[in-house]
């Protein structure tokens, strides 16, 4: 089977036993009532970003993501800035040419990415117009993204890190999980939304 054929096949009872194995951290993701995972991630001392880049994903962020999707074999890091693609290798989109990416285009229209050829999603957006002004960029619409990411296949997994739940078409994608993500004093909280394309 290549990879054009693989969907995804793990519970997340096997993803998270396969987390917990792999990274060694703590069991602190669990099944609620209603058939989502639940959990928090406080990354402690580990918060440093190793590129340096402004708001580059901290420290053992890709680890924890990586080891929840062992079954993936076709990520795209979406807004990627400089993402630390030997910790979790794929293709690369950011409207930043110079940071050169896989494809230089825009989140909310991803017209030049073949979406069809992926099966996990890093989305990791702008937060605040005042964060924007780090990558001399306009504020990104999220329900557009969303929108953009509907051309993913179905089973397709979307793990979007903001301080918002971005809108989304609920025949489109279903929430599968939501983390909490602590980083030290004097961070601002945020959350990673699992998203599963229908
Ligand atoms: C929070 S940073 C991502 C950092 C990345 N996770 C890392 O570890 O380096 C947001 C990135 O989104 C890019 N960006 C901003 N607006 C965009 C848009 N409309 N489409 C694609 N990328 C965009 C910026 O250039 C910036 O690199």
């Amino acid at each position: 089977m290549n990879h054009m054929t693989t969907l995804t096949t793990l519970t997340w009872e096997e993803r998270i036993a396969h987390y917990t194995k792999a990274t060694g951290f703590p069991r602190n993701l669990f099944m609620g009532e209603d058939g989502r995972v639940v959990g928090t991630w406080i990354m402690g001392n580990d918060y440093r970003v190793k590129s340096t880049y402004y708001g580059g994903y901290p420290a053992t962020y890709l680890r924890r993501i990586k080891a929840l999707f062992p079954d993936k074999r076709r990520p795209l890091h979406v807004f990627s800035g400089k993402v630390d693609l030997e910790v979790f290798p794929g293709d690369t989109v950011d409207i930043n040419q110079n940071l050169s990416p896989t494809y230089v285009d825009d989140a909310q229209k991803l017209e030049t990415v073949p979406l069809e050829q992926y099966d996990l999603i890093l989305a990791d957006p702008p937060y605040s117009v005042e964060d924007c002004e780090h990558y001399g960029t306009s504020m990104v619409k999220r329900n557009a993204v969303m929108r953009a990411l509907q051309g993913v296949r179905s089973g397709t997994h979307v793990v979007w890190l903001d301080q918002v739940l971005p809108m989304y078409r609920k025949d489109a994608f279903a929430v599968e999980a939501t983390i909490g993500m602590w980083k030290s004093t004097n961070h601002r909280f945020r959350g990673i939304t699992i998203f599963r394309r229908l």
